[in-house]
């Protein structure tokens, strides 16, 4: 078990309650929890039930994504379950909304995932206003992170944005260095967003965003099991992070930007193409359940 609780909240990365159950039991708590449809569709019930030929609508789809959530509230602290709304490329900020509203009754400690596109950041405007909590993902920019600051500016609650690390590694690009860029960027804000480090591949993504500082990191629970392993290792000031991939090549730095937080959300270049490739994955993976039940 961890006695020394790292100061970044935990949050685990998934869809299976009895996953989170069993890093609960392996690190004494679990602060919290982000799923997202390519998660929920790996959901070892939802997976069974296609097995075995049985049909899901998306009206059902959705029971199950709730049934979920509602197992993994309860074995979670402060920093609350994550849930997803279904967008493709054309969902608009009002469906996005009224999903959001709807997803933020099933659970007291839900957080609302909206991607960080312009209709996304429009929703959680929206939302903000409303005092639903709200965690803004596929964040691969930090222009894209100072449009999450400007968009939810005045919420009462805390905002989360969602960093991918891995998939900019997967890209070439040194994903540790955004969530540096962005902490650094926060610290000319108020501090109503917090920086949740995401798409979290191994050893060293987790002990960097420890040693930056990260307000929260969300981690598969292959990753905590590895940490477990090792005897829950923490970075000492010595630590530095590598910058090497996962096939061993030197990742390209992000540098930072000066940009200022002032600037209406609307002002920011949020375009990037990962954000667009992280939703039409999120879409397919969701499709591909029901079809296949279809
Ligand atoms: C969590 O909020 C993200 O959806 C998740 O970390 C993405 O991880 P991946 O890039 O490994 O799919």
């Amino acid at each position: 078990m961890l006695t020394n609780k790292p100061r970044a909240k935990i949050l685990v990365d998934g869809g299976d309650p009895d996953e989170t159950l069993g890093v609960k039991k392996l690190l004494g708590f679990v602060d919290g929890q982000t799923t997202n449809p390519s998660l929920v569709a790996k959901n070892p019930e939802i997976q069974q039930r296609i097995a075995s030929g049985d049909t899901l609508s998306p009206k059902e789809e959705k029971e199950e994504y709730r049934k979920i959530v509602q197992a993994i509230s309860p074995l979670v602290g402060d920093a609350g379950v994550s849930i997803e709304v279904f967008a493709d490329l054309d969902t608009s900020a009002e469906e996005m909304l009224a999903q959001g509203k709807e997803m933020f009754t099933w659970i007291p400690n839900a957080y609302i995932k909206y991607p960080c596109t312009h209709e996304g950041l429009k929703a959680a405007e929206m939302s903000v206003r409303e005092r639903i909590r709200v965690n803004i993902t596929l964040c691969f920019s930090q222009e894209q992170a100072a449009a999450v600051y400007a968009a939810s500016k005045g919420s009462k609650e805390p905002v989360y944005v969602s960093p991918f690390v891995g998939r900019l590694d997967d890209i070439g690009e040194n994903g540790i260095d955004l969530v540096e860029n962005i902490r650094a960027m926060y610290k000319n804000g108020d501090g109503h967003v917090h920086v949740l480090a995401a798409s979290i591949r191994n050893l060293d993504h987790l002990l960097s965003s420890f040693a930056l500082n990260a307000e929260l990191v969300t981690v598969p629970a292959k990753v905590l099991e590895k940490w477990a392993a090792s005897n829950f290792p923490m970075p000492d000031q010595a630590f530095t992070y590598n910058g090497i991939g996962a096939n061993g090549q030197r990742l390209k730095p992000i540098s930072y930007k000066v940009l200022d937080l002032n600037l209406p959300w609307q002002s920011f270049n949020i375009a990037h193409e990962l954000t667009t490739m992280g939703i039409q994955k999120f879409v397919a993976d969701y499709r591909a359940t029901l079809k296949r039940s279809a």
